[in-house]
């Protein structure tokens, strides 16, 4: 595995795997790895001649008084997990050569980046398009893998791609959980011990959602409460959103029909938790 820090030197190695008839996969990380990013590996190196992993925490997505001075990094490690993976190259980029000046163009996309996530974070899913663009723009054609734990990201970045004709395919890929449910996350380090314990209610408040759809609940606001109800019960978590929306444009138009998502964001102290999940409806 080749671990390069310049743009340069990614586009040199990509150029040269597709010039001997290779396919390439993109796995677009922030870093401090998990089994999450690992399982976006195993699918790129399962499904493409050549991989390459980008670890870059990008202070664009950050707002003012978001994590990312705090946010954790190892890039040690990172690269022992990337290795054992099989990835053939990782692009570990500073600030000084994603954004060498200060940029004056920016991707953003409308309708589905606004609910949900980007109503909490209006500037977040701004700075992931214009990342991602960039990130698709030193890969060239590739497919490129995405966790479906960042559901309405996933809709942002396809959205982008579809709309800017980008030679790129978005696979998402199944959230990877632990035992207890909880969703991985770089950011559950920041969890105390008694937020830990609570924080698998966002997996049994998206099970209730769900039980109810199964029982034939086709109002989104009744399905939400449901919702709501359960993760009232960790009384360390304050809900920021809660919601029942069709999976493709993350908002309702009347009784939920086809493909529903489930969707929830609650605060654990410093730590921001968000997880979903979906159904279809015959
Ligand atoms: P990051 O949070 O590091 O996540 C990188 C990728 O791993 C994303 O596609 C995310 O959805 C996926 N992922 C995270 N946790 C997962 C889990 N438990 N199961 C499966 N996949 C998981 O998302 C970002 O970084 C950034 O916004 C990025 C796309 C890199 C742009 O900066």
């Amino acid at each position: 595995m080749e671990v390069v820090t310049t743009i340069a030197e990614a586009r040199a190695r990509l150029d040269a795997a597709r010039r001997s008839g290779g396919t390439v996969g993109l796995v677009p990380t922030m870093g401090y790895l998990h089994e999450g990013h690992a399982s976006l590996m195993t699918a790129s190196v399962a499904d493409n001649d050549f991989t390459m992993v980008t670890i870059f925490v990008n202070p664009l997505q950050f707002a003012a008084g978001e994590d990312l001075a705090s946010y954790p990094r190892d890039l040690e490690r990172d690269l022992e997990i990337c290795s054992a993976e099989g990835v053939d190259l990782v692009l570990a980029p500073g600030v000084d050569e994603m954004y060498p000046t200060p940029i004056e163009t920016t991707v953003t996309v409308d309708a589905v980046a606004r609910p949900l996530e980007g109503r909490s974070r209006p500037e977040h899913f701004a700075g992931v398009a214009t990342v991602v663009a960039k990130l698709f723009s030193i890969a060239g054609p590739c497919r490129a893998y995405f966790g479906a734990k960042d559901w309405q990201q996933v809709a942002v970045v396809r959205r982008m791609a579809h709309d800017l004709s980008m030679p790129v395919e978005v696979v998402p890929c199944p959230t990877v959980r632990e035992h207890d449910g909880l969703a991985m996350s770089s950011r559950n380090v920041y969890l105390a011990a008694e937020e830990r314990a609570q924080a698998p209610v966002l997996r049994r408040a998206l099970d209730a959602g769900l039980v109810a759809i199964a029982e034939g609940e086709r109002d989104a606001a009744v399905v939400e409460s449901a919702m709501a109800a359960v993760v009232a019960e960790a009384d360390l978590g304050t809900v920021d959103y809660v919601a029942a929306v069709q999976a493709d444009a993350l908002i309702t138009d009347g009784p939920l029909h086809d493909e529903v998502r489930l969707l929830i964001a609650v605060q654990f102290g410093k730590a921001r938790l968000i997880d979903n999940d979906g159904c279809h409806i015959d």
